[in-house]
Order: C-alpha cells, then structure tokens, then sequence
C-alpha cells in the first residue's frame, strides 16, 4: 500500500545528520520506556544505531508480539512490518510509520479483491483442497483472509516449516505474494517444478469476470486449467522483489570464473536459477549468522539489499564481504526511513501528538493474528538454510 507522506516543516531540512542525531538521542532519554523503536536489517545506517532492537521480519514480529509495556512502537522498516506489529502487539501500544510512504512493491502485488477471485477458481470451480500461506510481505486484508481459511503467514526464515504445516491441512497449497520464496522452499522440500504453477492475477484480471463453468482461467504464463491445478502441489501467486530480482545467474557465473573461491550467499526471494547457482540460501538472519561464523579470510558475494551487505562488510574487516550484483540493489521505500521523519515522529510524541499511526481495523486483525500466530508457532531455533 502506498500511502502519502506530507512534507515534513521546513525546520527538519535545515538540520545537519549531527543535529538529528544529538536530537533523536535525546527524544528516546525523554521517552524512555514508552519507547521502542524497532529496526529491519535493511536500513540505513544512520537510522539503525537508534533501534532498540534489530531483526529480519520473523524476529521483529516476534520482538513486536513481545512488548507489553511500552506505549509507542517506532518501526524503521515498511508499512507491512508495522501493520503486523499492530496485529500482534497490545491493544494500548500505538504503531509509528516513520514515513507512510515506505511501503513495498511485493506486498502490493497481490490485492485481496484477486486473492478472492483466485480462491473462486482454484477451490470452487476446480475443487482444490487448499491451504492459502502468504509471506508476511503483505496487506493485513491478505493475512487476514489466511487467517479466515485454515492458513498462516511465515517468513523467509520459517518459510519451510509453515509449508511443511501447511501440507498436514491440505493437499495443495497457494503460496503469496512471492513466487520466488515459494518456489525455491517448495523445491527445497523435493516439490518438483512440474508440480507448481504461477497465478497471475493480472492476465485474471485482464480476462475479466469469467462465469461459472467455463473451464479455463486465463492466468499462469500461458493458461491455467483445472488439470494444472489438479496436478499442483503448490500455486505461486505471480509476485516477487523488485531488489532481489535484480541478482542474475550471470552475476553468479561471473563470480565464480574470476574469484572461484569466494561463496555466494542469497536471500530467498532471489530467482530460482540464482539460489540454484548459489553455494547457500537463506533470510536475512541466516546470511548475517552465516557470515559471523565464517572463518577469517572468507570471501562472500551477497544476493541481498545493499544496506545489509555493506553492514556486513564494515563489521567483518577480516573477510571480503560484497555483493553479488555489481549494480546497487537498493530497497528504495526501507530508504525512506531516514533520520528527519524518526526525528520528526519523536518530537510529535514528546509534544504529546501521535503522527503516522498504523492501525488495521479490529475484523481484519481478529482473522489476521491467526494467520500470524501459526507464523509464530512454527519456528525453528535458528534460521534454517533453504539450500
Ligand atoms: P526477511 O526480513 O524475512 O529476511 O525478508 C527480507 C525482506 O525483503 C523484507 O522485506
Ligand atoms: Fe519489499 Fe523487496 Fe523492499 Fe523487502 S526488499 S521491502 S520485499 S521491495
């Protein structure tokens, strides 16, 4: 969802990175314990030395369901990450986007008007015994419609696990909004390609409403048919990340013709090829777990946001940390987040005002903490590999 940021009083641009920081110190030690500010991996660094807590999406959902006594939750990360904070915390905690414009182009991608016309087809017309799993990198009307049907939100870090949950519900499983995580935790668990098949809503949506009876669903990337379906063990809704999509089996091949001993280590929303070619796959918590285990003059090429991956350079000087891509795979909207809007969001709550509040309806959150508490219950100690 993208929402609109209003400009922020001139007074914020005329600030210094030192000012700020002087001033967002000084706002927590004012706050205190009402505070919490939550910080996803990916953000700048600048912004994520003020989090009281760091984490890849999992261990900030977890960290969000945690916090009992504070009033406010500050979430540096995007809109879906704080609606699920608001799903998950106390009645009494009040969620803070910095910036409502720091959403994310996945989470987009699959709207619940398509999700429900899926549902039509896949269960209605063609009798699929189906358990629908959305990666938390959606709206809190997807989770909630999840949690309404028998199904559950998971991570990157426990993607497996919930699809291994998944399939003692049902038979087949519709896995949203990302393909690529689905796919590549799908093949991981032995599902051969043949028995998944991509939805997409788009083509759906293109072909219109489409009556009762009539066979065929225009979607996938040619048709999708009942014996598609029949023969599925897992649809893919047709999404993905604009940033990991950008790391290639090129990019994979060229490491290893120039630096055949440098490892490569992706996240799993990267494509299929690229986690194929790559030595590991795994969340943003496995990669940075990998990495500070390894051995003194490791060499890593990373397939994952840059903020990370320079992060995870600067703090390992003893090994050769870069990134897979020689472009910038930037996640434009975490880098909305930056220190005017934190600094601009404390000074409303010292001044008694609550900006930027992410609040999701109490029939949405009723369904949706279902789908997250089965999120929450199938965790692993420790953030598994996907390869
Ligand atoms: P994780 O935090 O689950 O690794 O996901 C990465 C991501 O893209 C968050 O938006
Ligand atoms: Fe969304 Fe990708 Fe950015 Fe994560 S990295 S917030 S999935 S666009």
């Amino acid at each position: 969802m993208i929402l609109f940021q209003p400009p922020l009083p001139p007074k914020y641009s005329a600030l210094t990175e030192d000012e700020m920081a002087l001033a967002i110190a000084e706002r927590k030690r004012t706050l205190g314990s009402r505070l919490v500010i939550l910080g996803h991996h990916y953000q700048q660094d600048e912004v994520i030395r003020f989090a009281d807590f760091t984490g890849d999406s999992l261990k900030l959902s977890q960290i969000g369901a945690q916090q009992k006594d504070a009033e406010f939750i500050v979430f540096c990360g995007v809109h879906f990450m704080a609606e699920s904070a608001d799903i998950l915390s106390d009645d009494r905690v009040k969620v803070i986007l910095p910036d409502l414009s720091a959403g994310c182009s996945m989470a987009d991608m699959a709207e619940i008007e398509d999700l429900e016309t899926a549902w039509d087809f896949l269960v209605d017309e063609c009798g699929a015994n189906l358990i629908p799993i959305t990666y938390v990198n959606s709206a809190a009307s997807i989770k909630a419609f999840c949690g309404g049907h028998g199904g559950a939100c998971c991570t990157s870090s426990n993607a497996r696990k919930v699809l291994e949950w998944a399939f003692t519900q049902g038979d087949k499983v519709i896995f949203l909004p990302d393909q690529h995580l689905g796919r590549n935790t799908a093949y991981a668990m032995g599902i051969p390609l043949d028995r998944m098949v991509v939805y997409d809503p788009k083509t759906q949506r293109a072909a219109g409403f489409r009556p009762r009876g009539r066979s065929i669903a225009l979607a996938n990337d040619g048709q999708l048919t009942p014996d598609h379906v029949r023969n599925a063990r897992v649809i893919l809704w047709k999404g993905h990340c604009s940033v990991h999509g950008l790391f290639t089996e090129a990019q994979c091949n060229e490491i290893r013709r120039s630096d055949p001993g440098c490892k490569i280590l992706v996240h799993p929303e990267c494509k299929w090829e690229v986690v194929q070619k790559a030595d590991l796959a795994g969340s943003t918590e496995f990669i940075i777990r990998t990495v500070n285990e390894s051995p003194p003059g490791s060499r890593w090429a990373i397939g994952t946001e840059i903020h990370l991956v320079h992060r995870l350079a600067s703090q390992h000087p003893d090994k050769a940390v870069r990134s897979l891509a020689g472009i910038q795979c930037l996640c434009t909207t975490m880098y909305r987040i930056d220190l005017r809007h934190l600094l601009w969001a404390l000074d409303e709550l010292v001044a008694g005002r609550v900006v930027n509040q992410i609040k999701v309806d109490p029939e949405t959150k009723r369904l949706a903490v279902l789908a997250l508490q089965r999120m929450l219950a199938n965790v692993a100690p420790q953030p598994v590999a996907i390869k």
